[in-house]
């Protein structure tokens, strides 16, 4: 029987849109009443990119899928299957991985390939969620080349006034990518380990549509859909969400250190969610990493939801953080309550 391959990640890239929103133009600019001072106090963010009116999820993501392929030394058409992790697909349905797979010109010419496009729902957890499925996929034989998307737009869904500012200061649009390939070489993703409780599900949720009702959303005497605010818009029970992550993070990063049989300290580089500076200072503390040895992107993005990782890994292999041979830590939690974490020897 031939061996099963290792996969591991050949090429990272990403992508985020031009305009910059800074917590001030948050006031300014949007009217919100907020201070820069609160935001970073409790948050760290310092500016968020929005995309332009017109760009939706996959446009930033056919730059970050793009720069992976280039960076992982392919081309488009030695891809197998593409996953879309997005909380902000363009529309309800079909998800944005077909959009992807069009937009990278797979569909067109001689060289047409209609690979499978997998779109994951996982919010801040989508990004491990479809890298074990893409492992799961190079590991089985079945894929060669996995190109993994995590990307959002999330400022056309946020509610800019005083009256979302908890939920709307936080969040900002990117995508990240990386192709996950085989490898006969001993390295790779060694392990992923992905929880959920769905007890919370309807803590941290944007349910703009209701489909147990009918219509499932409601309409006016002319047939024009009707959506109250607490539907349109995010909800956030943002201290339970605080809690909670710290204690899913803390916990499924041991269980994978437990699994490798490793302790904290083997590990060159961690790579956290960014959903809040202070989550991530809160278990660097707790678990004794020192500060060269974390990377963070929300100071300059926000949160990023299923981009958050992505870019982070793009953003460090360019800068020299993240090398050949480092040992890394990947781990997440988000809406679900959903969780991730995974090992990879770079
Ligand atoms: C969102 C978060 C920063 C809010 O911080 P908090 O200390 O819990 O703040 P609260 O929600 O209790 O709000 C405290 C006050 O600040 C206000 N406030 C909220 N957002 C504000 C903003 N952007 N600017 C100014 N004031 C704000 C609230 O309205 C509230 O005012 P009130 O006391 O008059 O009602 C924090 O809960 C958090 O980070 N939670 C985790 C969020 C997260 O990780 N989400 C994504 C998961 S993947």
């Amino acid at each position: 029987m031939l061996a099963m391959p290792n996969a591991y990640i050949s090429g990272t890239g990403m992508y985020v849109p031009p305009r910059r929103v800074t917590n001030d133009d948050l006031a300014k600019d949007f009217g919100i009443d907020t201070t820069s001072e609160w935001i970073v106090q409790r948050t760290g963010i310092e500016e968020r990119r929005y995309a332009d009116d017109g760009v939706g999820t996959s446009d930033l993501a056919v730059h970050a899928a793009r720069d992976a392929i280039e960076k992982a030394g392919i081309k488009k058409t030695d891809l197998d299957m593409i996953i879309f992790a997005t909380l902000s697909p363009e529309h309800c349905f079909p998800g944005s991985g077909v959009y992807l797979q069009q937009k990278l010109g797979l569909c067109e010419g001689n060289d047409a390939k209609f690979v499978p496009a997998l779109d994951i729902r996982n919010q801040c957890s989508g990004f491990l969620y479809g890298l074990g499925t893409a492992t799961s996929m190079v590991k089985s034989g079945a894929c060669k080349h996995v190109l993994l998307v995590g990307a959002e737009v999330h400022s056309h869904a946020l509610d800019l006034s005083s009256r979302g500012r908890t939920v709307g200061s936080l969040f900002g649009d990117a995508a990240g990518a990386v192709i996950v390939s085989a490898t006969d070489e001993d390295r790779g993703v060694r392990s992923w380990h992905l929880g959920a409780d769905g007890r919370y599900a309807d803590v941290l949720a944007q349910r703009i549509w209701d489909i147990r009702r009918f219509p499932f959303i409601p309409q006016d005497d002319k047939g024009v859909g009707q959506i109250q605010p607490e539907m349109m818009w995010a909800q956030m029970e943002g201290k339970l969400v605080f809690r909670n992550a710290i204690e899913r993070m803390m916990t499924v990063l041991m269980e994978a250190c437990v699994k490798n049989g490793i302790t904290g300290q083997d590990i060159d580089l961690f790579v956290f969610h960014q959903a809040n500076l202070r989550i991530n200072q809160y278990l660097q503390q707790h678990l004794g990493i020192p500060d060269e040895k974390v990377v963070h992107n929300i100071q300059r993005f926000g949160n990023t939801t299923a981009a958050t990782i992505p870019t982070l890994l793009a953003e460090s292999e360019a800068n020299g953080k993240l090398k050949r041979g480092m040992k890394v830590a990947m781990v997440a939690f988000g809406s679900g309550f959903t969780w991730g974490c995974a090992i990879v020897d770079w």
